[in-house]
């Protein structure tokens, strides 16, 4: 299976014609993930998790690579990284289940590669054997929420005051899941 995901690739041409390279994310890539997250805007980098400006952070997660935790798969276009977007795998009672979580550079958004990633790593997760994507938006994202809706995924809650700004104020989160099989309808 590692073999597998190892040798991933896939070429996406966009609506404007620029080739995007879809691969997972490896040790060579260091500065390229640091190049990626450096220049996040104070609009982006309130909605991130993580302190994705701080270098030795962002350093440490190819540093550690370790595909059976976090599984990256980043868009490169002309050797520059201009987007990734992972997989976060579960365990225990939870080990068929994995988060999702995408950031793409400012000036290549609007241009379908957020879709044509997010079809990528769906691809990368039935490859696993995963059977449930999970992704956690801020409510006010609606038309990121709409996109993850667009390719499948359903809204199954939503958490009050669940993320917490910079600045302290909290926002509302919807959770959307995509499962990646279909039971048997039952009789
Ligand atoms: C969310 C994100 C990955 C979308 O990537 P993208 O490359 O712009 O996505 P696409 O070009 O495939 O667009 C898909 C749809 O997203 C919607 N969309 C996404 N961002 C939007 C924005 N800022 N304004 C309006 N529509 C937006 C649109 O409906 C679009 O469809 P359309 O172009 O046909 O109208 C990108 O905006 C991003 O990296 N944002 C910061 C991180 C983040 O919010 N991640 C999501 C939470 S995990």
């Amino acid at each position: 299976m590692l073999d597998q995901i190892v040798k991933y690739r896939q070429i996406v041409t966009l609506a404007d014609g620029t080739r995007v390279l879809l691969r997972p994310l490896m040790h060579e890539d260091r500065d390229g993930l640091i190049a990626l997250f450096e220049p996040v805007g104070p609009d982006d980098y309130k909605l991130m998790r993580n302190d994705v400006r701080n270098k030795e952070l962002v350093g440490s997660w190819v540093d550690k690579l370790d595909y059976k935790k976090v599984l990256p798969i980043v868009a490169v276009v002309a050797e520059r990284i201009v987007g990734d977007a992972t997989l976060h795998f579960r365990g225990g009672p939870g080990r068929h289940i994995a988060d999702v979580r995408i950031f793409i550079s400012k000036e290549f958004r609007r241009r379908g590669l957020g879709t044509a990633m997010l079809r990528a790593l769906i691809d990368v997760a039935r490859k696993c054997g995963l059977q449930l994507l999970v992704a956690e938006v801020v409510a006010d994202q609606v038309k990121v929420i709409s996109a993850f809706k667009n390719l499948g995924f359903e809204q199954r809650a939503l958490y009050p005051d669940y993320f917490m700004m910079p600045d302290g104020e909290t926002h509302d989160v919807v959770v959307l899941m995509l499962p990646l099989t279909h039971k048997r309808e039952e009789f």
